[in-house]
């Protein structure tokens, strides 16, 4: 049971996780941000409902850092359960909440009202972190297949995605937003931002997991003071169809991670989130069941890995990426790999 006293605290649940004990990371801004976030991303089969009930219980054991998206479609049931909490003695202050600006919104004209709209609907009065999604135009409906494709998809034009960019910054100058960042990136995409930026990226959000550990895009933006915040941290078990192929490997499988989970008597997730915080990224792990997001969280707070744990899941990285991302293809006859510049340039158009 979770209770308001009557200094107004907005207390923990007795089993769940001091707050004050999770580690922090550091922005280039000097703010810190809870090492775990909370992943808010139905993948098209937990409802808005379910979702926010999730965020409520999370709240409850103690997370303090949810990422949030307006694709989601989930903010404004999300919203109610902060307006809740804040009424119950929780302080904004003590959030730290992430939206993310959708596919179909990097028109000039289009991103404040985008980004107002969702801090509205999550009743946050500002953002914490602001962060351009992907960095295609392209959006697709929702539930959509793999073969779905905008009509008007293109590729990507560093000269639009830096118009978009200013709009991020007038953001941060109207002091709705405190950081604004990157998803989906690449390097040479990050390196003309970082190149034309007024206001830098404070993070980039990416898929990071034992079998995708993307060591070198992770090393360039920790050189840069780009805090990494990675998705999908335990290989996604439940992601959308779309989102799956038959050489698609599983982590909480793997022979290594289930070994340590065994040793430390926790489901093989939790080594995936153990993992990731120790190696320096923000996982963003979601649940829908108490249990779960629990046992995630007291995962960081608990016995670290052994530094020979911490090498032995180094080499399982299978360099598997699992959202691969074919709906935002901008032509026919494509792969996959078009979008994340695996050659080390931007893919012409
Ligand atoms: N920026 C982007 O483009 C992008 C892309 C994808 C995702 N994201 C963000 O990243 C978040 C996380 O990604 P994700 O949800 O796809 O994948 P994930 O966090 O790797 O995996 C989530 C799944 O793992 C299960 N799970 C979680 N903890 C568990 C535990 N302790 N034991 C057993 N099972 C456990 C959950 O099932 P149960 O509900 O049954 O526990 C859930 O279905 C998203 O919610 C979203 O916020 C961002």
């Amino acid at each position: 049971m979770t209770r308001s006293t009557n200094s107004g605290q907005f207390e923990v649940a007795p089993d769940g996780v001091d707050p004050r004990l999770i580690p922090q990371r550091t922005l280039y801004t000097g703010a810190t941000m809870p090492a775990i976030g909370f992943g808010t991303f139905g993948s098209d089969h937990v409802s808005p409902a379910e979702m926010a009930e999730a965020v409520r219980g999370a709240l409850e054991v103690g997370y303090r850092h949810f990422d949030c998206a307006a694709v989601y479609g989930n903010e404004a049931e999300i919203g109610q359960v902060f307006e809740e909490a804040f009424r119950r003695g929780l302080r904004r202050e003590e959030l730290w909440v992430t939206s993310k600006l959708w596919n179909d919104k990097h028109g000039e004209e289009d991103v404040i009202p985008a980004c107002l709209q969702s801090i509205r609907d999550l009743r946050v009065g500002y953002l914490d972190l602001y962060l351009i999604h992907w960095p295609f135009p392209n959006a697709h409906p929702p539930g959509c297949d793999v073969h779905s494709r905008a009509p008007n998809a293109r590729p990507y034009i560093h000269e639009n995605y830096m118009k978009t960019w200013r709009q991020l910054e007038k953001l941060v100058r109207m002091g709705v937003v405190r950081h604004i960042g990157t998803s989906n990136m690449t390097i040479p995409k990050l390196r003309l931002l970082l190149r034309d930026a007024e206001i830098k990226p404070a993070a980039n959000e990416m898929e990071l997991h034992p079998h995708f550990q993307q060591p070198e895009l992770f090393r360039f933006v920790c050189a840069n003071g780009i805090l990494p915040i990675g998705y999908c941290p335990i290989g996604s078990p439940h992601r959308p169809e779309r989102d799956r192929t038959p050489e698609d490997t599983v982590d909480i499988e793997d022979p290594v991670i289930v070994r340590i989970a065994e040793r430390l008597g926790v489901h093989p997730a939790v080594v995936c989130v153990k993992w990731a915080v120790q190696r320096g990224q923000v996982p963003i792990p979601m649940s829908t069941k108490r249990s779960h997001y629990l046992a995630n969280l007291r995962g960081v707070v608990s016995e670290p890995l052994t530094e020979e744990e911490m090498q032995a899941i180094a080499a399982i990285d299978r360099n598997c990426r699992l959202i691969k991302g074919q709906v935002f293809l901008w032509k026919e006859d494509q792969s996959w790999e078009d979008l994340w510049d695996v050659n080390g340039e931007i893919t012409p158009p």
